[in-house]
């Protein structure tokens, strides 16, 4: 019964099989192999664009840092979501890679930015007010630390309305696979599309082991000179690339990482069922792989007495993330302490 977090879960057989046939002999270092390119060109296809640029790193914080730096200069400023990663979990390491980048927050239900919280702050703002801290960057995470999911008319709205305001836009996809799943759109529609220029794609918590790739649209394209400068300043650039980027393709191949998502939320689904079967009542919709639940006294005791391991989430509500891994043993057995 572990749902702590989808970071707790193994890496997928195929991530591993993958690692290990991609160490035979030497290759190119510093993403100059072979791996590189096909895991390049295999997210080309599933974005289905050439109009991209891709790099590699190993962490969801260092994508994301390294993605906003290219995005906001150190005297502009990033907006979020209140209780975005980025701003919450990340210990300040978009800050640091914009060489002090401010973060402005916007508070929103389950964790969403809206069109409503977000079109005052840009009205008001003045470019040429020296005092004033002007925003460059609209970033929006997929799915939210509220477990929930922007549709792609949300995400086309925001993006238009950022574009509107000269802003670039930035998706925290750690989840985003999760996020396709459930809404049902694709790659590319919930993405570039939609007017993200830059994207945090996350594969780690899906299934890999250490994977995740940043990925530039359009016009972004053309920087990615500039962010691998950044990503080896930064001590992002693993010399034996390859087994990154094998992590990617085995993750690409015939749809694991949708598959993986598809189980991970099956299962988030099944435990909210569940407990709401049992009486008890979600903080948020669930849209993913996340279940936010409202525990009565005694019922996160009782659940830990059983073995089950999850979060206090930050509202008061307890989370539970689901992974690859979750077994429907894990769900009933937590469901049965709280019926
Ligand atoms: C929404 C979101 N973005 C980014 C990250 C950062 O990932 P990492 O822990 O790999 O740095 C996380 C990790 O939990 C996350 O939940």
């Amino acid at each position: 019964m572990n749902f702590a977090s989808d970071t707790t879960a193994p890496a997928h057989p195929n991530v591993l099989q993958a690692v290990l046939d991609a160490n035979d002999g030497s290759a190119p270092s510093y993403g100059a192999d072979l791996w590189t390119d096909k895991a390049r060109q295999a997210l080309g296809t599933i974005f289905e664009t050439d109009d991209i640029a891709i790099t590699f790193v190993n962490s969801g914080t260092a994508a994301n840092a390294l993605a906003l730096s290219i995005l906001c200069p150190p005297d502009g400023a990033i907006l979020c979501h209140e209780n975005a990663h980025i701003n919450c979990d990340e210990r300040g390491a978009p800050e640091f890679y914009t060489h002090g980048g401010k973060l402005h927050f916007l508070s929103g239900a389950h964790d969403l930015i809206t069109i409503r919280a977000m079109a005052p702050v840009l009205e008001k703002m003045d470019r040429h007010f020296v005092h004033e801290t002007p925003v460059d960057v609209l970033s929006l995470s997929q799915l939210s630390e509220a477990g929930t999911a922007y549709t792609q008319e949300d995400i086309k709205a925001l993006c238009a309305l950022a574009h509107k305001a000269n802003m670039h836009t930035h998706m925290d996809g750690a989840r985003l696979a999760n996020a396709l799943v459930s809404t049902g759109s694709s790659p590319a529609d919930m993405t570039w599309r939609a007017g993200v220029d830059v994207l945090s794609f996350g594969f780690t918590k899906n299934g890999a082991m250490g994977a995740e790739a940043i990925i530039l649209f359009g016009e972004q394209a053309k920087r990615l000179g500039a962010l691998e400068a950044r990503r080896k300043r930064g001590g992002h650039m693993p010399p034996k690339q390859r087994f990154v980027a094998a992590q990617v393709l085995a993750m690409l191949q015939g749809d694991l990482w949708l598959s993986l998502a598809r189980q991970a939320n099956d299962a988030a689904q099944a435990l909210a069922k569940g407990f709401v079967e049992a009486g008890a009542v979600l903080q948020h919709p669930v849209q993913g792989n996340e279940v936010f639940v409202c525990l009565k006294d005694g019922q996160a005791t009782a659940l830990r007495n059983a073995g089950a391991q999850f979060y206090d989430g930050p509202d008061g509500s307890a989370r539970f993330v689901t992974c690859w891994n979750t077994t429907s043993a894990d769900v009933q057995a937590a469901v049965k302490v709280l019926s």
